[in-house]
């Protein structure tokens, strides 16, 4: 993992045995999504851990308390299809989230990204950018992606951060390599990328998968 300084990969015990039956070809669609919505919510939870808080008095039936609150204002940016299924889990751990729709798909023979939607504001008024992906392959997506939001203005002080479910080594490099600013999280780091561009062994087509259309890998 010294090759990537900003990449965090769970260890989590629960991550780990979610992942496991997130990848068995015999998962049906409707366990299939719910995987990717609890394991999302275990690795925004991870992504959160540097999140600023602000201090907050409450009072408990006892007594005066101190407490915190999330400061950061966050936007989530799922890339459609895919990112979708993991929007719900992370609103659930932050519900003041904004949620900007990043439409890219993956042309099959080229396999460089296609942007066809964009519903971004039309300024940068967060302090945390958080893209939603359940697969980072070749990266190019994932880099398309934050070239959108630096492009639209989150630069910093804005931080970006990317969550994805299952990295490729030559995703992470791409991503690394053009945008060292950006860390990224994941529940695992797999070997490589076959002639397709699909992970190994990865989980197939997280789209097709979530949404019970076509079979692929
Ligand atoms: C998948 C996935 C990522 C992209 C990753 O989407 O959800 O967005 O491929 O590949 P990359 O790192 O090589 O760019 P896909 O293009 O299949 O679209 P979908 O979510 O609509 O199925
Ligand atoms: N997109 C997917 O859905 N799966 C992969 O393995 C690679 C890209």
């Amino acid at each position: 993992m010294e090759e990537f300084p900003r990449l965090h990969v769970s260890s989590h015990p629960a991550v780990l045995h979610k992942l496991a039956l997130l990848r068995n070809e015999d998962t049906p669609p409707k366990l299939f999504r719910e995987l990717v919505r609890e394991i999302s919510w275990l690795l925004g939870y991870e992504a959160l851990l540097d999140a600023h808080i602000s201090p907050l008095t409450v009072r408990t039936p006892i007594e005066e308390t101190e407490g915190a609150r999330l400061a950061d204002r966050i936007g989530l940016v799922p890339i459609l299809r895919a990112g979708l299924g993991m929007v719900d889990a992370m609103l659930e751990l932050m519900p003041t989230a904004e949620v900007w729709h990043l439409g890219l798909f993956r042309d099959e023979r080229t396999l460089r990204p296609v942007e066809y939607y964009n519903k971004l504001p039309d300024s940068a008024t967060v302090d945390l950018c958080l893209i939603l992906d359940p697969m980072l392959a070749t990266g190019g997506s994932a880099t398309a992606a934050i070239e959108v939001l630096k492009k639209w203005g989150a630069v910093t002080p804005v931080r970006i951060k990317l969550v994805n479910l299952i990295a490729a080594p030559e995703g992470v490099r791409t991503v690394t390599e053009a945008h060292p600013d950006v860390h990224i999280y994941c529940a695992a780091l797999d070997r490589q990328l076959n002639e397709k561009g699909y992970i190994m062994p990865g989980l197939g087509d997280a789209g097709d998968r979530q949404f019970g259309t076509g079979k692929s890998g």
